[in-house]
This record gives C-alpha cells, structure tokens and sequence, in this order.
C-alpha cells in the first residue's frame, strides 16, 4: 500500500497567471491532476495533496477529477521540507510514501514504479529509508545537485565544483513512512528565507538508509514554471495521447497536428484530420476532417464531420455528413443518413433520418422530420425577442429556398412551401403553401424604362452647366 503526497502549495509566480500554476490546464486537465493521475495508474492508493495558494480552488478542481484526494495545508509556504510536514499526520505509522512536486506533469507511471523498485533494492531484502530519483540535466541551473558523499545540495548553496555537477535531483522521492516520522521534526531553516528543504532528509546518499536511484529521463521531470515550459508540456502530452490512440486504432492524418483532450474517448476505424481539434467529453467512432473543432459530441461510427465544422454538444448519428463549414450548438441531433451542409447552423433542433438543409440555414428550436428537405437559406425564426418557439417539420416535406419560418409553426408531412415564402400559419400535411409577393411581366418594358432613364440622365447633365 503506498501513499503519495503531491506539493502543490507553491504560487508559481513566473507563470504571470491570476490562477494557481498547478491548475493550468493540459489538454482538459488541471496540470496537478496528470500527477495524481500518474500515480493512480501506478497503484498509488492514498494521494495528499499539500495546498496553500488559492487553496479552495485547487481542492474543488482536484476533487473534480478525483474525489476520493485528500488535502493538507501548509500555513504558510516555507519551503518543500515544511510543506511535506504539513501531510505528516495524514501519513500511516508505517508504508511507502512517494513525494512529487505538482508542477512536473509529464511524469508518468513507469518512472512512479521505477523509482518504487530502486527503493527496494534486491526486492525488499534491503529495504532504504528514503530514495530520490535522478537524471542528467543539459542544463543543471535550478536543480539541486547530486553530490556524491555529501547528499542533495540547492543550486544557492553549491560550491564552483558542485555547481558543475549535472546529475540533478529530480523532486521525486520515496520514503519509509516510519522513518519519515522520526525524520521531519528534525529539519532545520536554511537562511535568509528560513526554508525547510525536503532534500535535507536524504542526507548522505551513499549512507546505508538513503539512496540515490539514477538514470531517469530527464523529460520525466520538465518542470512547468512559465508559460512557454507550460506550452512544451502541452506538445509533449498531445502526442502521446494521439500516439496512443494511433496505437488503438484510430486514423491520423498527422500524429503532430490534431489536438485530442483527455476526455475524449476515440475508436478503433476512428479517423482525424489534419488540425483538427476534439476537445471535451466527445466520443468519436465516424470522421473528423480537417480544421474541424469538435467539443462534447458524440460521433457515429460511419458518419462524417467535414473540414471547418465546428460542434459543441451534438449528436451525428452513423451515416450522417455534416459540413464542410457547418456548425452545430448544443442539442443538435443529427440522425442516420441526414446531411447538414456548408454555412448551416443548427442548435437545439433534430434532422431525423435522410433529412437534409445543405446550404446556408438556421435550423434552432426545430424538429425535421424524416426524409425532409430544407432549401437553401431558410430560416427559423424562433426567438420574438423575449422567448424562443419551436418549428416543427412533417417527414417528407419540402421547404424552398429562402423561406423564413416564424416559429411556433409546424408544417405537416408531405407538404411544399415556395421559395421565399413567409409563413406564419401552419401548413396542413400534404398542402402546398405560397406566401411571396405575386409575379408579374412586363413584355417589352425594359427598353422603354432604360431609354426613359437615359433622357432623365442626359437633361440633368445640361441644366448642371
Ligand atoms: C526542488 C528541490 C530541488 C529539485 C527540484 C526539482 C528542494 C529544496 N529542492 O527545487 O532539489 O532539483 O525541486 O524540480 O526541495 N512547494 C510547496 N510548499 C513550499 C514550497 C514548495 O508546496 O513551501 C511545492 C511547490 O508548489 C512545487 C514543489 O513544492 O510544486 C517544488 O517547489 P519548488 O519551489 O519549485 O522547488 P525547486 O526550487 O524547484
Ligand atoms: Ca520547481
């Protein structure tokens, strides 16, 4: 049984941010839930999270991915050391604790069972106190350095050699949770701030309790302190979620450019386009083209989302085409074989099976029935200004282009509006329905009008001078 306390108290002031650094969001998650969310995955059954800063706020958006986490506060932010006593009496009398900082979230389950298996080295024969994971740093500025015989020294209080030194700590630690207790009251202030620094209780790496495991990627540990660092963790989790769902089965133009939250579920046959976006708690069997943006919908295996769709909360049921250029608002429904074409808008409203509008419509409030025809450029017009009605389409029926439907208004099955009508009445099944100005022609009208017009143009031309 292992437990794991996350150090999430800190501000994050680099990120130039009103909100707390550890809830930036990663592709629909909250930079400290991918870490609780790692450890989860690696068997971590008892997850502390140490808060501080907009604390009411980090606790409501970790219970939202994570109810059963579990919280400290740490008075005041004193330092990394200070911040892991604030937990100890939420800790066990005995067990394995794991410690991570919260704003490391490319770490990743294997590194969580790595470090684990370092801990008990020989398989538990001979069991350390307390275990650090290492890697080899590019660039050691920032880190604590791993300083054979004399333990983990911060970069501030590095001599020239030390400072030199490469293999860093990482943040990432385990801890006998017996020891650990023994441990913590005996940390003490390093000057000027008066901080307590966890990496004091590792002391002498080489000593027979504690220990250094090495070798992890350093890519593991990017810590996010900025908004750039936040942005390169953004590019590194979009590719292996769309990695793994390469590896599921699902169709990438490009792994590099297509952008799935982590709430989205895909399906094997599944297809992306090129750019596409599908964020939210979407569910995707059909296909996704290019450019689309696709947020809490769910789409049918065989149906097909066109380039520069947007979607938010719809349904496309199998064989239905929406798009290129459509956009479809919460509530829209869209069934077996129903097509929804360029520049068409619907929100709130069902095309049944077979129904289509293929160019240029708003379709709010409505419901289409099977098999029907909406022309292009109609309208619903389902809102007075005070309150919205629904428009109500028999199957089968025709709607000629142009027409402006003033909701609340049915139109029975089978019937045929006119083009450019506006109808405000109901129109019975089977009827056809006209509600446009009369035509009527001229013959021959049209050279008597321009040679009149052109006398006008050619006498007022001579009065003006
Ligand atoms: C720490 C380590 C350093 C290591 C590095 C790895 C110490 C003293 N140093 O340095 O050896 O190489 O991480 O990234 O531990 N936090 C609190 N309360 C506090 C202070 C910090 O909860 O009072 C949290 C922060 O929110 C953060 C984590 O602890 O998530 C690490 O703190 P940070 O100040 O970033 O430590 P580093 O200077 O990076
Ligand atoms: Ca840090």
């Amino acid at each position: 049984m292992f437990t794991a306390v996350v150090l999430a108290a800190g501000l994050g002031t680099r990120m130039r941010s009103p909100l707390a650094k550890v809830l930036h969001p990663l592709l629909g998650r909250p930079m400290v839930s991918w870490i609780i969310a790692a450890l989860r995955e690696a068997g971590v059954a008892e997850i502390i999270v140490v808060v501080h800063h907009q604390e009411e706020a980090v606790r409501a958006a970790v219970l939202a991915e994570d109810p059963t986490v579990r919280f400290a506060r740490q008075h005041e932010p004193k330092g990394t050391g200070d911040a892991l006593r604030s937990a100890a009496q939420l800790l066990g009398p005995a067990g394995t604790v794991l410690v991570t900082a919260g704003d490391t979230p490319l770490l990743q389950a294997s590194d969580i069972r790595r470090l684990l298996a370092a801990h008990r080295p020989g398989g538990g024969r001979s069991q350390r106190m307390a275990t650090a994971a290492s890697f080899i740093a590019q660039d050691p500025a920032g880190y604590g350095r791993i300083v054979p015989g004399v333990g983990i020294v911060e970069q501030a209080h590095c001599s020239p050699d030390q400072d030199a030194i490469r293999e860093v700590n990482s943040g990432l630690y385990a801890f006998e949770s017996t020891w650990l207790h023994a441990q913590l009251p005996t940390l003490l202030a390093h000057p000027p701030k008066g901080e307590l620094y966890v990496t004091d209780l590792l002391g002498r790496l080489d000593g027979v309790d504690t220990g250094v495991a090495d070798g992890f990627a350093a890519s593991a540990f990017a810590g996010v302190n900025d908004r750039a660092q936040l942005a390169d963790a953004r590019g590194v989790l979009r590719r292996r979620i769309n990695r793994a769902w390469a590896e599921h089965g699902v169709d990438f133009a490009d792994l590099d450019h297509a952008l799935i939250d982590v709430r989205a579920i895909l399906h094997p046959g599944a297809s992306i386009g090129f750019n596409a976006v599908i964020e939210g708690a979407c569910d995707i069997a059909g296909s996704i083209g290019a450019n689309a943006v696709v947020r809490h919908t769910t789409v049918a295996a065989g149906a097909a989302i066109h380039p520069a769709t947007v979607c938010d909360g719809a349904a496309v049921r199998g064989g239905a085409q929406v798009g290129p250029m459509a956009r479809l608002r919460p509530g829209a429904v869209i069934e077996e074989g129903a097509h929804v074409g360029n520049f068409v808008e619907v929100k709130n409203a069902v095309l049944r099976r077979g129904a289509k509008a293929n160019h240029l419509s708003y379709i709010g409030d409505a419901d289409i029935g099977e098999g029907a025809n909406i022309g292009a450029g109609t309208i619903t017009c389902n809102y007075d200004g005070f309150r919205k009605h629904k428009t109500v389409i028999g199957e089968r029926s025709f709607i000629g282009s142009n027409t402006a439907l003033v909701a609340p208004i049915t139109i029975g099955a089978g019937a045929i509006v006119a083009a450019g009508s506006t109808l405000i009445q109901d129109v019975p099944a089977d009827a056809i329905a006209i509600a446009r100005g009369q035509q009527r022609n001229r013959e021959g009208s049209a050279t008597r009008f321009r040679a009149r017009l052109a006398a006008e143009a050619t006498s007022a031309l001579k009065s003006s001078v």
